[in-house]
């Protein structure tokens, strides 16, 4: 195989799948090492952060790291990044690039706006279409200058820090980015900041700072946090084993699920339950789960084991308080409603809406050109399955969304014949050797 991973160009993905016993071990959790390096700024000493390899989002966020004062060294083998911040922050250019990468914007400009600097954030073409304006209202409540550079509320991102108070401030939906960017604006507030959030999302940031024994607490929907002040506070630096990233590990598991005679087991990933809910909804559809916690890994985050045996599926409905704890598996949901048997339902999910792309709307598109009956709605889409897909070699667009690229793959293992994921190289924004591994699997990927 040429190697698809390294380059941005249309791959065919062969139908099947020839291992049937395979073992997968997921690259570093993305949310986890970009908190990670973000929160590196307020440690001193070196920051340690090891995984089983990094995206590009991680490489974005150092970057963005480096690019506000801080020494950023990558082992060669990938594994390994080292982090040395200077005392407060100190921006070597006022344009800080984010790539891709969602939660590095976000969270960079709660942090920012503690300190007395300007800076305006950017991104490639996907993040420059995002919504900011729940940051931006937010943050300038706690008094930084905030200004959305593009049209409708979208980046730049111009945060100009200084004093902040702390707020009391209800999140309108669900978001943990959202949520971080409030909290690490928090951290340098006078008073306390306290926020409301309508669904659990993931709490990695609010783990983080209870490590360090930051004056947080979380009780029922309010999360609460007293602030340092202005310039924040220090934290000592350590050494964090980041676990492997379940939304990543996600794709190989279902991968596994839907077809008698398949196993699949992922290793050191993370179990978090606010992150790992894709496993209750693969259960709900069929599939046999066994999964383990071990001991080792995290001092703060759940890691462990999970295998998943082959079965025929059928639709399922997800809607409500689970949406937060699979919004990034809800491509892959769809996709896998296609095979299973009756109707799959996604209600409650608009934000999907604005993700990296529309994945409501790729997700439908690429399935109705495979030939599957899908309704679309505003938040989510009815996805009608016949328990087989029976489908002629068909190209699928990714728009450059690395979710979609890989649920498409997925789905392949699954189909007739052939499909082609056009732009694959996306999928090194979350899971940097995904092609590879799936050829590890027993699937077959060509250059197409
Ligand atoms: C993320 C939170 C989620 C998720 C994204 C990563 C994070 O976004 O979709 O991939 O690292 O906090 P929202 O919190 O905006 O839903």
């Amino acid at each position: 195989m040429s190697s698809p991973a390294a380059s941005p160009e249309a791959v065919r993905v062969l139908p099947g799948m020839r291992g049937a016993e395979v073992v997968v071990v997921p690259p570093a959790d993305k949310s986890i090492a970009q908190r990670l390096l973000i929160m590196s700024l307020l440690c001193r000493g070196e920051t340690v952060i090891r995984g089983a390899g990094f995206g590009a989002d991680c490489h974005s966020t150092a970057a963005a790291v480096e690019a506000l004062g801080a020494q950023v060294q990558l082992d060669r083998s990938g594994t390994t990044m080292r982090v040395r911040a200077p005392e407060g922050i100190a921006p070597r250019s006022r344009e800080i690039y984010l790539g891709n990468s969602g939660t590095g914007m976000r969270l960079l400009a709660g942090l920012v706006a503690g300190y007395p600097v300007e800076v305006v954030l950017t991104g490639d073409d996907s993040l420059m279409r995002r919504p900011m304006t729940r940051v931006a209202v937010p943050l300038r409540r706690m008094g930084a200058e905030v200004e959305l550079l593009g049209a409708g509320g979208r980046p730049p991102l111009r945060v100009r820090g200084g004093r902040l108070k702390g707020i009391r401030y209800e999140l309108p939906v669900a978001s943990a980015q959202v949520k971080s960017c409030i909290l690490l604006a928090g951290l340098a507030a006078e008073g306390e900041t306290a926020v409301r959030e309508p669904g659990p999302s993931r709490d990695h940031t609010e783990r983080l700072l209870q490590v360090w024994g930051a004056p947080l607490t979380c009780a029922g929907e309010w999360i609460r946090l007293r602030g340092y002040g202005g310039p924040g506070p220090y934290f000592p630096a350590r050494r964090w084993d980041v676990p492997g990233d379940f939304s990543s590990a996600a794709y190989f598991l279902a991968l596994g699920a839907g077809a008698p005679g398949r196993a699949v087991t992922v290793r050191s990933v993370g179990l978090n339950p606010r992150r790992s809910g894709f496993l209750e909804i693969l259960a709900m559809m069929g599939a046999r789960i066994v999964r383990q916690e071990g001991a080792a890994g995290g001092d703060w985050e759940p890691v462990g084991w999970v295998r998943v045996e082959g079965q025929r599926l059928t639709g399922v409905e997800v809607a409500g308080s689970l949406i937060p704890g699979v919004i990034d598996e809800l491509p892959l949901i769809a996709v896998l409603g296609a095979i299973a048997e009756g109707v799959t339902v996604i209600r409650d999910a608009a934000e999907l809406r604005v993700k990296e792309c529309d994945r409501i709307a790729a997700v439908a598109e690429g399935l109705r050109r495979l030939g599957v009956e899908v309704e679309e709605f505003n938040d989510g889409l009815a996805v009608t399955g016949r328990g087989e897909l029976r489908n002629a070699e068909t190209e699928i667009e990714t728009f450059g969304d690395h979710r979609i690229a890989m649920s498409f793959a997925v789905l392949a293992s699954y189909a007739s014949a052939p499909l082609i994921v056009k732009g694959a190289g996306c999928a090194e924004v979350s899971c940097p050797d995904f092609w590879r591994t799936l050829v590890s699997c027993g699937m077959r990927v060509e250059s197409a």
